[in-house]
């Protein structure tokens, strides 16, 4: 039986799903599977409610604790605590480690976490949660059979609050499905909004993919959640709506002169994509620790972007 640490029971940790039935926690998608469970928080009662709910293992104080004792050890603290729970996971080799995104908002201490991550054993899936969805596995095989007969032109992406906090998943997303570093150049960034975290501002920008026009509008002053990408092929428009529940798939045809205008195509739409999302992201943490498992984590790929967003940020 695996023995698995969280540390952190809030929103993403225990809280989103505690009271439904949907699994959008750590908590809840370990308790689907036979593991040997512990919780630690600084919030000694909110510790104690999850740990009663799931039939988990308070951890009292966590300095003393030997990481190294553990299988798995998902990291749902604030971003600022990141650095050093996983800096410690990764000295002690734990066999995979899952932290929450954004990995860190200070390029040092993601040099520091690239080097630690280099000697050690670990695997790290860093929680981008929609590429270990099976609906975005087959929208990136679609993607790469339209490849095969047609251009991409264009992306455009609506999100909002903060570039590091949300706008990444969009940028993750794309590099998922395209299976490229989003590497941008051209950068003009022509709107930047305090609107929810005073460090991570909601930035809006315009810049070229290679030679594919990417454009993110950071919608400012938004507080519903709020996720779209539409990607534009030579015949073809494939949109992500719905913080990514929903893909629609619409096609135009040839004409005399020019294209006729796009229609939906029912037959390909797919819905609920990410319902469930956190029992996915486990069930793939768990397959990685098997050795013979032909999957990957997403570390360096996800602290790579991480770096380059922000530059993005910080070159005024
Ligand atoms: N992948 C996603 O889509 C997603 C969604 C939400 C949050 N997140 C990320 O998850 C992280 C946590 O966000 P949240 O919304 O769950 O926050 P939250 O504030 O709801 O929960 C954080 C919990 O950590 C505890 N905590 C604080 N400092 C601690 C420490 N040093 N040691 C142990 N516990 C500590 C708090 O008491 C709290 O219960 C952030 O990095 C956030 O960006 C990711």
């Amino acid at each position: 039986m695996y023995k698995v640490l969280i540390l952190g029971c809030g929103n993403i940790g225990a809280l989103y799903d505690f009271d439904n039935d949907e699994i959008l926690t750590h908590a809840k998608a370990f308790n689907q599977y036979k593991v040997d469970l512990y919780l630690f928080d600084i919030d000694e009662n909110l510790v104690r409610k999850v740990a009663n709910k799931y039939k988990a293992k308070v951890v009292p104080v966590i300095d003393n604790i030997n990481f190294g004792d553990f299988d798995i050890i998902s990291i749902c603290t604030p971003t600022f605590t990141h650095k050093k729970y996983l800096e410690k996971a990764l000295l002690n080799n734990v066999k995979v480690i899952i932290c929450e995104k954004p990995i860190s908002t200070d390029s040092d201490e993601i040099d520091h976490l690239i080097n630690a991550y280099e000697k050690s054993n670990s695997k790290v899936i860093v929680n981008y949660f929609r590429r270990f969805q099976p609906a975005y596995l087959s929208l990136r095989n679609s993607i790469e059979e339209i490849l095969k007969q047609e251009e991409l032109t264009n992306i455009s992406i609506r999100t909002q609050r903060g570039f590091i906090n949300n706008s990444s998943h969009a940028f993750d997303l794309i590099q998922y499905l395209f299976n490229k570093p989003l590497e941008l150049k051209n950068i003009l960034v022509h709107n930047r909004e305090k609107d929810h975290f005073d460090t991570d501002p909601t930035l809006s920008l315009q810049a070229l993919w290679d030679e594919v026009n990417l454009s993110l509008q950071g919608l400012s002053n938004v507080y519903f959640s709020f996720f779209e990408i539409d990607v534009f092929f030579t015949h073809q428009r494939i949109s992500i709506q719905n913080a990514g529940k929903d893909i629609f798939y619409y096609q135009s045809e040839d004409s005399f002169q020019f294209l006729k205008p796009l229609f939906k195509v029912e037959s390909l739409n797919k819905t609920d994509c990410i319902k469930d999302y956190m029992q996915h992201v486990i069930e793939y943490s768990i397959s990685l620790i098997n050795e013979s498992s032909n999957l990957e984590d997403n570390f360096l790929e996800a602290v790579k972007l991480n770096k380059s967003m922000l530059t993005i940020l910080n070159n005024r």
